[in-house]
């Protein structure tokens, strides 16, 4: 395939505190991951995705179910492999089981498992289209203020502020060569990226993509695929 996605699931997921790792944190009926990987069969329906699933230490054959459950028929283009201490180390570990006729990466958080196809698409289109790097974005709906030692400084302009999500693609050999230069510890791709001098570009996110962080959002997204399951 000309396009992979690598798939971060090897979080410990600490600020969810659930007894599993995050991505194998079960949402409904199905992992957080299975629930990632249907996404991205859907995205695959047409143009089959290289997929590369970093986990845990130790859940590499729970990821392979949750393959063979969510991507039946692209099995041979899935493989599993361990993750680091960081998530940028975990996409490094990914990045490595590329195949070499990949031209686009997208680097999706097993956390965000509710992303819609669409946000894939709109992500694979730019890339397509010349973009080194592609960002879906939100726009900030909370009013934002710096504050300093507890003395909010300033109100910030929220009409120019946007939330990242993933999936993020790049071009492949962009990634891989601002991967093998990265020193610092990025908090996404696209600043690893941006940082290595390159242009990212913002395409629309979507609400559903939001990550699953904190309980409160491991409640949210139950009830959001609770009419789906019924
Ligand atoms: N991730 C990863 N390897 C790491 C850390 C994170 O693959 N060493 C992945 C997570 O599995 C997740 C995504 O990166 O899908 C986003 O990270 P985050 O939401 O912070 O997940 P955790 O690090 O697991 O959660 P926490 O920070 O609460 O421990
Ligand atoms: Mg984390």
């Amino acid at each position: 395939p000309r396009v992979a996605v690598i798939v971060v699931a090897a979080g410990s997921g600490t600020r969810l505190r659930a007894r599993a790792p995050k991505a194998f944190v079960a949402v409904g009926a199905e992992s957080m991951l299975c629930h990632a990987l249907h996404g991205i069969a859907a995205v695959s329906s047409e143009n089959p995705l290289q997929t590369v699933i970093v986990v845990p230490p130790g859940y590499e054959d729970a990821a392979l179910d949750d393959a063979r459950a969510a991507l039946p028929s692209s099995e041979d283009l899935v493989s599993v492999t361990p993750g680091g201490a960081t998530r940028q180390e975990s996409v490094a570990a990914g990045l490595a089981r590329i195949a070499p006729q990949v031209e686009i990466v997208l680097v999706h958080d097993a956390a965000r498992a509710l992303t819609p196809p669409e946000v894939y698409a709109r992500v694979i289109a730019a890339v397509k289209g010349g973009a080194a790097g592609v960002v879906p974005v939100v726009p900030v709906v909370d009013t934002i203020k710096r504050v300093e030692a507890g003395r909010v400084v300033a109100a910030v302009d929220r009409s120019v502020l946007s939330a990242a999500q993933t999936p993020q693609g790049f071009d492949r050999a962009v990634l891989d060569a601002a991967y093998a230069e990265a020193s610092d510890d990025f908090t996404d791709d696209a600043a690893l990226v941006a940082a290595a001098g390159h242009d990212v570009v913002a395409v629309e996110g979507d609400p559903m993509a939001f990550k699953i962080t904190t309980p409160a959002d491991l409640d949210r997204a139950h009830a959001l695929v609770a009419p789906r399951e019924r």
